[in-house]
């Protein structure tokens, strides 16, 4: 654990806080809301199951025991509502953000309700949290916002043209917030994850984010198809550290507000190079699967090369990412064969 990581936790701990997690049910926010019952935090939960699931929330009650989760408040319901995000961040001392629709595919399909969820339902929270004075507001931000801009490594402040209707409202709240700073002196921090991986990311489904879809693929013995020429790379973030910057976000002082970060391990892994550790990773869990992938069409609206540079959530915020790609897939293999067994 990061040093900043664990002083926050102990002051966390002597003066237990309430948070609300929206997407509490989904991959990123049910570990959210695990991390923060852990540590003796309350938490409000909203969710309306879109792409999350009850047994997301299961297997949170069963990690975390009965102690816990009796400090977990539960409220389905959907950030379209105006009235439901005031009702949830009533008494509440740090938001977490983090329901959207995600997935490029999808808002490439249906860019009407991704708009509906991801820039209308952002606002509706912004706005409630503004209204009931909260102290700290991190929403989740996205790599994808870097766009058409060919730099590596991205630099917070250096983005391109969105490649996809996804990527368009996830720059948008970037915008809201920084209005919302400027205009009512609401400070906000927004996390651009790059490809965060992990426990509890669905592998079923047409837009399954690509490494529990191959697992599932692997696991299954069928054939994995790699989009492109599988030269297409990524900084592939474990959960352990998304859920670092969230706290360290949320308790940011002075100029560390009001920021925009890139939340990743500054690594850069291809599809290719991502297949032959996955191989390794089922291997080293007992499973020999032999087969080789085939190529198929790159993906439309899909980024080329992903790489972040770390240092300003590094300096501002003190993020130091504590598992690199293969670190995490070593922890999140076997919860995987787990789940799929
Ligand atoms: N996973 C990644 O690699 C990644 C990368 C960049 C950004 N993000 C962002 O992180 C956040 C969490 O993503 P995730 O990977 O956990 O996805 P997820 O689909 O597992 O979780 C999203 C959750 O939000 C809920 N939700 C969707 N629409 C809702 C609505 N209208 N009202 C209430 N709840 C709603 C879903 O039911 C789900 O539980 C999203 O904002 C996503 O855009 C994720």
């Amino acid at each position: 654990m990061s040093e900043a990581l664990q002083k926050a936790w102990k002051a966390l701990e002597a003066q237990p806080r309430t948070w609300l997690v929206t997407g509490c049910a989904g991959f990123i926010g049910s570990n959210l809301l695990e991390a923060l019952l852990q540590h003796g935090q309350n938490v409000v939960g909203l969710d309306n199951f879109a792409t999350g699931h009850q047994h997301n929330l299961d297997s949170v009650q069963q990690n975390v025991g009965p102690e816990n989760w009796a400090r977990f408040r539960f409220i389905e319901g959907d950030i379209r509502h105006p009235e439901t995000c005031q009702q949830v961040c009533k008494g509440v001392d740090y938001v977490l953000h983090q329901a959207a629709l995600g997935s490029v595919p999808r808002s490439l399909n249906d860019p009407l309700t991704t708009n509906e969820v991801n820039i209308s339902g952002a606002l509706n929270m912004m706005v409630a949290a503004r209204d009931a004075g909260v102290k700290g507001y991190v929403y989740a931000a996205s790599s994808s916002t870097y766009g058409d801009h060919p730099g590596l490594p991205k630099v917070e402040d250096t983005i391109g043209k969105p490649l996809s209707p996804y990527a368009v409202t996830k720059y948008v709240n970037e915008l809201y917030a920084d209005v919302f700073n400027r205009a009512y002196g609401f400070s906000s921090v927004g996390l651009r994850y790059f490809n965060v991986f992990g426990r509890r990311q669905d592998p079923n489904g047409a837009y399954a984010a690509v490494i529990p879809r191959w697992i599932a693929t692997m696991v299954a013995g069928d054939v994995v198809t790699i989009n492109g020429d599988g030269e297409t790379s990524r900084d592939f973030c474990y959960i352990d550290n998304v859920i670092q910057a969230n706290i360290l976000a949320a308790l940011a002082e002075g100029e560390a507000r009001a920021q925009v970060y890139n939340v990743a391990v500054s690594g850069r892994t291809t599809l290719n190079e991502l297949f032959g550790y996955l191989k390794a990773e089922l291997k080293a869990n007992g499973v020999d699967y032999t087969l080789d992938a085939v190529h198929g069409d790159f993906r439309p609206g899909d980024v080329r090369h992903s790489q972040a540079d770390i240092s300003k959530a590094g300096r501002l915020l003190g993020y130091a990412p504590a598992f690199t790609i293969q670190q995490g897939l070593a922890q999140a293999m076997p919860w995987y064969l787990r789940f799929l067994g």
